[in-house]
């Protein structure tokens, strides 16, 4: 809490009241029980939190339920609907200070990167499905019965939805969930992450001024194994939306299947390649590389983990990449001349400093980094690392480490390079530097990935669609494509003869 003394979040850590937010009402959990979260860079508490458990989504979703059934939401204009998620948007940008300090401390992200990035990325989001709300059309179709039809589509909600968010991006997540899912008129369910609840409470708060009416949007932190598995396994929820890891995605997908068969989006890990080609523009391709591994220390499911390189500049680009590290600013995500945070949790960090030991035994050249970063405290840093002449068979070429670890991989021509990025059972992103515009194309066209980058890395817009080829998930969110996720189209076909 010192820490935050002057600071705008002040206010939250100190007043808000950090229990589930239901109906309309701020309550406590069933069990009384409350978990803290912590602050990565210092190791130490930084707020306690409700903890929500099994019954507690049960009421959230009967809360749900009933609004839904109401029609406060669904039935309501849709110029009205959408002028409460502009709103949502507005309050995002005019407490984009609080929110990005709420996310800094409680994930680790430099400020920087919230205040500038993450945060209007947000508040776009709702405005961008705000548009939306008032062009839900459906289409008529010209029958050949005999007879005569009019026969028609509905776009309608889906009903209670029930959204999983990891705790990478935790704002950022909860925006890409509830825009699209309150757009189309569904009421909501959102468990954050227990490492990262705090934006999400936030979010909560000004859903409410927003006017968005009670039990439309329920937020119930909690853990994973209670809340998160009763979630999925509820009856009486339509949909669930899940973004986290892979492994946890299929229990997700399984559990829906034994139960209601709700309808399943999943937004899973990834081993994205990021390919350099010998005639790119070298010095944008290493910032590129830089940028698309290091942001958010490397804790993004489209991390460029994979970086292929040409082998005639292969041993340039490694060292110039090494070299840019060296002035890489590492510390606590609220100090604004931070350039890479912590890790968020000492579990994630020492996870990560797991596979930096796998990849010495598997006999991958380590060129910098290596070690959890000196000077810290008790903070989870780890040092920027980079892995030269790995393998592809090598466990830290295979498997999602969702750190700041990067695997440097030679290649010699496109044939080889297409084969060695697509050996994967990850498709969520890639990158392609090349000067060569006919080359961009085929190997964008050729790569297995949900998102392919040439010239450029990690750019988000709420209207460009986001997922995965193979295990990194079903379904697309973003875009008009988040419609198809959010609504169960009806047709109907009218006796007019
Ligand atoms: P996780 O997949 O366990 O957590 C993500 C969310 O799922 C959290 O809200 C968690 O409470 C919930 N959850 C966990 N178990 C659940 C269950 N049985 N039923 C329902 N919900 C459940 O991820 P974790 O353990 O925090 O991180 C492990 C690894 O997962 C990371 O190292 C990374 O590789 C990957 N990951 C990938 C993310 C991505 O965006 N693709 C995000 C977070 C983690
Ligand atoms: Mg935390």
């Amino acid at each position: 809490m010192a820490v935050a003394e002057g600071l705008e979040v002040a206010r939250f850590l100190r007043e808000q009241p950090k229990k589930l937010f239901i109906g309309g009402e701020w309550v406590e959990s069933a069990s009384g029980k409350t978990f803290d979260t912590i602050d990565p860079s210092t190791g130490e508490v930084l707020a306690r939190v409700a903890e929500g458990g099994a019954e507690d989504i049960d009421r959230a979703v009967a809360a749900a339920r009933k609004a839904h059934e109401s029609g406060i939401w669904r039935d309501l204009p849709p110029a009205e609907r959408a002028k409460a998620l502009w709103r949502a948007g507005d309050l995002i940008e005019e407490r984009a200070n609080e929110f990005a300090q709420l996310e800094s401390l409680d994930n680790g992200m430099p400020i920087n990167d919230a205040l500038v990035f993450k945060v209007p990325l947000a508040a776009a989001t709702f405005r961008y499905y705000a548009g939306w709300v008032t062009k839900l059309d459906g289409g008529t179709q010209s029958l050949s019965l005999p007879g005569k039809f009019l026969s028609y589509t509905l776009r309608q909600p889906v009903g209670v939805v029930g959204q999983i968010i990891p705790w990478n991006e935790p704002l950022l997540m909860a925006s890409w969930k509830v825009a699209p899912a309150l757009a189309c008129g569904n009421t909501v369910v959102l468990k954050p992450s227990e490492e990262t609840p705090l934006t999400a409470l936030l979010l909560a708060e000004i859903l409410q001024e927003a006017e968005i009416p009670a039990g439309v949007i329920n937020v119930v932190p909690g853990f994973g194994e209670t809340a998160g598995a009763r979630l999925a396994a509820h009856p009486h929820v339509d949909k669930i939306a899940f973004t986290g890891s892979t492994e946890v995605g299929k229990l997700i997908a399984k559990t829906a299947a034994e139960t209601n068969l709700k309808r399943v989006s999943l937004e899973l890990g990834g081993k994205s390649p990021n390919i350099v080609f010998a005639d790119a523009d070298l010095a944008r391709a290493v910032s590129g590389a830089f940028m698309g591994i290091f942001l958010n220390s490397g804790q993004i499911c489209s991390a460029g983990s994979r970086l292929y390189v040409q082998e005639k500049v292969y041993e340039q680009t490694v060292d110039e990449l090494t070299r840019s590290i060296e002035n890489l600013q590492l510390g606590p995500g609220i100090d604004s001349m931070t350039q890479m945070g912590p890790l968020v949790s000492q579990t994630q960090m020492d996870r990560v400093l797991g596979y930096i030991s796998i990849g010495n035994k598997e006999g991958a050249r380590l060129v910098t980094g290596g070690k959890r970063a000196s000077g810290h405290g008790a903070g989870f840093f780890v040092e920027p690392t980079v892995f030269a002449d790995v393998e592809g068979k090598m466990r830290i070429a295979r498997e999602e480490i969702f750190g700041p670890v990067l695997a440097a991989i030679p290649f010699s021509d496109e044939e080889d390079l297409i084969a060695k990025a697509n050996d994967t059972m990850y498709g969520l992103a890639a990158g392609v530097w090349t000067s060569d515009v006919k080359r961009a194309h085929r190997v964008a066209h050729a790569l297995q990935a949900g998102t392919v980058y040439v010239n450029c890395y990690h750019m988000f817009d709420p209207a460009a669609p986001w997922g995965g080829f193979k295990q990194s998930g079903w379904g697309r969110e973003l875009g008009p494509y988040a419609l198809d996720l959010y609504t169960e189209i009806k047709n109907v076909i009218v006796d007019i003869a």
